[in-house]
């Protein structure tokens, strides 16, 4: 797994040949690919930001960046088909809003560009019901919608591995949760190249060093996600200033009244992990900057820092999503680009397993 620090590791060797080219530099080498994902459920939050979208951002300018709502992976729950639409439009206009440039990275909508159900039907095959069986996210999900444990939510994972092989992607930058699915993206891949040769490249998750986790604020032992209940556990990236300043006041802490990290303070830590990013400082220098002063001074400065953070976000989405054609003009960009590096690899992928070459 690459994280943060290990940024070198990816970085050593960003130019390398690996044959065929995304955006060929003169040299005839190609930049390592980098591929991510967001599903479409609303406007991302906090935890997606930090965790993922942010580091998205931060690796445009050195790799070949592909990026893209993941509304396949979204019906795998029960959806309303027309906010399903609206909020694909909002995941990609909070992608422009991030600084994402459609221009040097694919921005793309997954269902636009048919290689990934082409290539997830194949790996299907090459992924074994026990692994399925031991992904947490599928336990945890089908606890929670006990009436609709449907097949798809069953191989969600093998979707998202053709999502990434199809790129011959690298690296994935992801939050902590989605470290499991790329390790067995890694798997499947390697499962595949053993039996049939050199295929897909091999992609490691990259994580970040602080923030792969942020919790509710509400609840500092549940990961913040956009289903929980409580309008109060989740930051959005769109939120006014107001209400993320009174979010953070009603953050849950623990009994205590130091701002300093330790056990047992799931609220804290988390307080300050998400302090430490808004604000560029490290844990220990926000640690020294709140010695002798209390949650309450702690909590409205998270919340000041938060909102000064997004304001972009705040400023951007609305302007983006005024304009669908041009949104559905990028989105056309994208698909094409997307689609023309996927036929490649699911041409391959289909050859070997001995298929007839489409007309
Ligand atoms: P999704 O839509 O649940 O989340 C998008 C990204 O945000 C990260 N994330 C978090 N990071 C830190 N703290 C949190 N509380 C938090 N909550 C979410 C996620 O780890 C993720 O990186 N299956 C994926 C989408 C996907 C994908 C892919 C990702 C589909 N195909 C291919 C990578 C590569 C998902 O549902 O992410």
């Amino acid at each position: 797994m690459l994280i943060e620090k290990n940024y070198a590791t990816i970085n050593k060797n960003a130019y390398f040949d690996k044959g065929e080219a995304i955006n060929m530099p003169e040299e005839n080498v190609r930049k390592k690919v980098v591929l991510s994902g967001i599903q479409p459920s609303g406007i991302p939050h906090l935890g997606n930001y930090i965790g993922a979208i942010r580091n998205w951002k931060r690796m445009e300018d050195e790799f070949d960046c592909l990026y893209m709502i993941a509304n396949m992976h979204s019906i795998t729950v029960r959806q309303d088909p027309a906010k399903l639409r609206r909020q694909t439009y909002e995941g990609f206009a909070t992608l422009l809003a991030a600084g994402l440039d459609p221009e040097k990275s694919i921005l793309f909508v997954q269902n636009q560009v048919p290689a990934h159900a082409e290539l997830a039907w194949i790996l299907n095959c090459y992924t074994m019901f026990g692994e399925m069986s031991r992904m947490t996210q599928f336990k945890d999900k089908s606890a929670k919608n006990a009436e609709n444990i449907n097949v798809g939510l069953f191989t969600y994972p093998v979707l998202m591995a053709a999502d990434i092989l199809l790129y011959q992607a690298d690296a994935v930058p992801v939050g902590a949760d989605q470290k499991q699915h790329v390790e067995i993206a890694r798997d499947i891949a390697q499962r595949f190249n053993s039996i049939y040769g050199d295929t897909f490249t091999l992609p490691e998750p990259y994580i970040p060093e602080a923030g792969a986790r942020i919790m509710s604020l509400a609840d500092p032992d549940k990961k913040m996600s956009k289903s929980d209940d409580n309008p109060n556990a989740c930051v959005l990236v769109s939120d006014s200033k107001d209400d993320i300043i009174r979010k953070f006041r009603r953050a849950v802490t623990d009994s205590g009244s130091e701002v300093r990290r330790g056990e047992g303070k799931s609220g804290i830590n988390n307080l300050i992990t998400i302090y430490s990013v808004a604000s560029g400082k490290s844990a220990e220098e926000v640690e020294r900057e709140f010695e002798g002063k209390g949650y309450g001074d702690f909590k409205l400065a998270c919340g000041e820092a938060v909102a000064d953070f997004l304001r972009p976000f705040r400023e951007n989405i609305d302007r983006y999503m005024a304009d669908k054609a041009h949104l559905d003009a990028l989105f056309k960009l994208g698909a094409e680009r997307a689609a023309r590096i996927a036929r490649r690899t699911v041409e391959k992928a289909e050859k070997r397993v001995g298929f007839i070459k489409k007309p």
